[in-house]
């Protein structure tokens, strides 16, 4: 029967101030998917590795089998699906984990099933996957796990996606501390409304954000990698957060903040070796809170997801 395995990265979404419009891809890790042809109808998972048992076998509440169930409707196909997913990314981390699960899984059936859509047609229904994973439809991890590089959504309502040019010099610091945080959780603890005062601050940043990547101007990248929308109501639940950002910026990195909906930060560098010096300051502030951590150094991933086998 025919099968293909295909590759979708992390992404941190956010990026500080675009809370639900900003996301980029990074190098690694990622997750891959396997799907394999089948006589009978229907879409079954049959093997997922590397998430301890922990994540839904049944299609309907697994991101993978949500995504493709919704790519196959979308097609009128009565196609016998086989999944299995190799989970590399940690659940609850703020990586963007179900989306890498869900964008893996739709390159591959597309590819499978001939590409009937582009990748960025692929977007809603990796939607509509993070809508079962966390009760709500944001395309920021999504996006950019199939585009790759930096991506803005300009808006939900119709969706229009937009790349924005990055500097080649622009390197990542992800810093995992051995923790969990639910998407949906650290979205319940949200305030819904925030003052005029707030807003232009943050209008202020996200402008200046996208200027300062497409100029490039990385001092101005520095100074918009600031949030004063969800960052100062999260950061309570990760240990240390203001002394760890504050050590980044010390050591000498653009900025740091919280990735997704966390407990994993990022941190933007301008050299891979300072990246890698931010990582392991970060990490040793995690340390003294007794959190283990692991670390990944990456450049923005201009490629995204992508079959590999
Ligand atoms: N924008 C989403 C949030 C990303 O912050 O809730 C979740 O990974």
């Amino acid at each position: 029967m025919k099968s293909i395995k295909a590759y979708a990265p992390a992404t941190v979404a956010n990026v500080s101030c675009g809370f639900d419009i900003f996301g980029f891809a990074v190098e690694h890790p990622g997750d891959e998917v396997k799907l394999t042809m089948r006589k009978e109808p229907g879409v079954v998972i049959t093997k997922i590795v590397g998430d301890g048992g922990r994540l839904p076998m049944a299609t309907e509440k697994n991101t993978s089998g949500v995504a493709v169930q919704a790519f196959l409707k979308a097609i009128d196909s009565t196609q016998g699906v086989e999944i299995e997913l190799f989970k590399n990314l940690p659940l609850g981390s703020g990586m963007g984990s179900s989306a890498a699960s869900s964008v893996a899984a739709l390159v591959a059936i597309n590819h499978l099933m001939g590409e009937p859509f582009s990748q960025k047609e692929l977007l809603p229904f990796a939607m509509e996957a993070e809508r079962v994973a966390c009760g709500s439809a944001h395309a920021d991890n999504v996006a950019p796990s199939l585009l790759g590089g930096f991506v803005l959504i300009r808006g939900y309502e119709p969706l229009d996606v937009v790349s924005i040019p990055t500097p080649a010099e622009l390197y990542c610091a992800l810093v995992h501390p051995q923790m969990e945080l639910k998407t949906s959780d650290s979205r319940l603890v949200l305030k819904q409304s925030i003052s005029i005062k707030d807003a232009v601050i943050q209008w202020g940043n996200i402008a200046g954000l996208v200027a300062g990547l497409m100029k490039p101007d990385f001092g101005l990248i520095g100074r918009s990698l600031q949030d004063v929308v969800a960052e100062p109501i999260r950061s309570v639940l990760i240990p240390g957060f203001d002394e760890l950002k504050a050590a980044a910026v010390h050591a000498g990195a653009l900025g740091c903040g919280i990735s997704g909906s966390g407990p994993t930060i990022f941190s933007l560098c301008t050299e891979r070796a300072l990246a890698t010096r931010v990582g392991k300051v970060i990490q040793e502030q995690f340390a003294r809170y007794k959190l283990n951590s692991e670390v990944y150094i990456s450049k923005i991933n201009l490629e995204g997801a992508k079959v590999i086998d």
